[in-house]
């Protein structure tokens, strides 16, 4: 028996689309089913300023393959020499939807993130008055504190602070992992949402430890015990306005994950619809997929949703789910769940 669902086209909130090859290898597989998506700066060199920003916009434009329409939705690199007017002249010109926080060293090229968070102040206060979003990385970085603990501690020490700080600052705290995070969202107000990646939905720690270590799995923030994994399934499906799909898809080539130092990221762009539509489905929510990836991120980001639908099938068949995509630097594995998926 199949069955469908259609809803308004999904966009993505927290993505990285890498440059140059690797890119071109990637962007279809967002492009395909995602209308936008908020691209990451973390490039080397990051992209920080406006005109750096309106450069990758145009090499992401022109790395689309005909036929497809897709808006990528740039974001600026925080870092502690970051000028408030260019950011509010990029945000004026349409350049920069939001601007991302890295603490420096929590991340993928995060060494030019910020340090000391009084020297971004004087942004922060320039995004608050302009009403232009904020995207957190949330972990702290010392090495006194544990990594399952690093969110926990961010939202206590940084991210509250800031917020208390800078009245009117619009935060999304982004790939939460924890029921801290869903639990801090929901006692505060309209300006501060929160991303859900597709595979924090389904992994929990265990799942990158236990029987061999499965460097496919491992991104950051780590995925955390079962229990945060099932609060964050309770988030998204809750049908609350403030939290949103952010994927988080994030490819390496397979020589950098299957490595002595392996990189964070897992790649979910490929099949992340239809393993939602199982997660959702699971929870006995499906009627909430919507909001999560096609209605609550536009409204927080205050854009309209998008016109256009697609529709998700579940048939009696598994899915076949491409394992790999091919990328100049070599294989990049698409995130396997670990169990069969019937939507497609
Ligand atoms: O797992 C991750 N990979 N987390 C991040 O924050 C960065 C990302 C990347 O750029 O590879
Ligand atoms: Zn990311």
């Amino acid at each position: 028996m199949t069955r469908t669902i259609t809803i308004r086209r999904p966009d993505d909130w927290h993505l990285h689309l890498r440059d140059g090859a690797m890119m071109q290898a990637v962007l279809p597989e967002t492009a395909r089913t995602f209308g936008r998506a908020i691209v990451m700066p973390n490039l080397v060199p990051p992209v920080v300023t406006g005109a750096q920003a309106a450069a990758y916009r145009d090499r992401i434009m022109a790395a689309l393959p005909d036929g497809m329409t897709f808006q990528p939705l740039m974001t600026l690199y925080l870092t502690e020499d970051t000028d408030p007017a260019d950011v509010a002249q990029a945000h004026a010109d349409g350049i920069a939807t939001s601007v991302k926080l890295y603490p420096a060293g929590a991340t993928t090229n995060s060494a030019s993130g910020v340090r000391d968070f009084d020297k971004v102040r004087p942004v922060l206060e320039k995004m608050a008055e302009i009403g232009m979003p904020l995207c957190m990385h949330g972990e702290v970085t010392t090495s006194d504190v544990d990594i399952f603990d690093r969110e926990a501690v961010f939202i206590e020490t940084v991210l509250d602070p800031i917020r208390r700080a800078t009245p009117g600052l619009r935060v999304v705290m982004e790939h939460t992992t924890t029921s801290h995070a869903a639990d801090y969202v929901r006692a505060n107000d309209q300006d501060l949402g929160a991303t859900i990646t597709t595979h924090h939905l389904i992994i929990n720690r265990n799942h990158i430890l236990v029987g061999g270590i499965k460097p496919h799995y491992y991104c950051l923030p780590v995925a955390k015990r079962e229990e945060h994994r099932q609060a964050l399934v309770a988030a998204a499906t809750s049908g609350d306005a403030r939290f949103f799909l952010g994927t988080d898809s994030a490819p390496h080539p397979d020589h950098l994950k299957e490595h002595a130092c392996g990189c964070a990221g897992c790649f979910t762009a490929t099949n992340t619809m239809p393993l939602l539509a199982h997660v959702f489905e699971e929870a006995g929510a499906l009627d909430q997929l919507e909001a999560f990836a096609s209605l609550n991120g536009p409204a927080f980001y205050r854009l309209p949703a998008n016109d256009d639908t697609i529709t998700l099938t579940k048939s009696d068949t598994a899915t076949a789910f491409p394992a790999k995509i091919d990328c100049e630097a070599g294989p990049v594995t698409v995130f396997d769940p670990g169990f069969p998926v019937y939507w497609s």
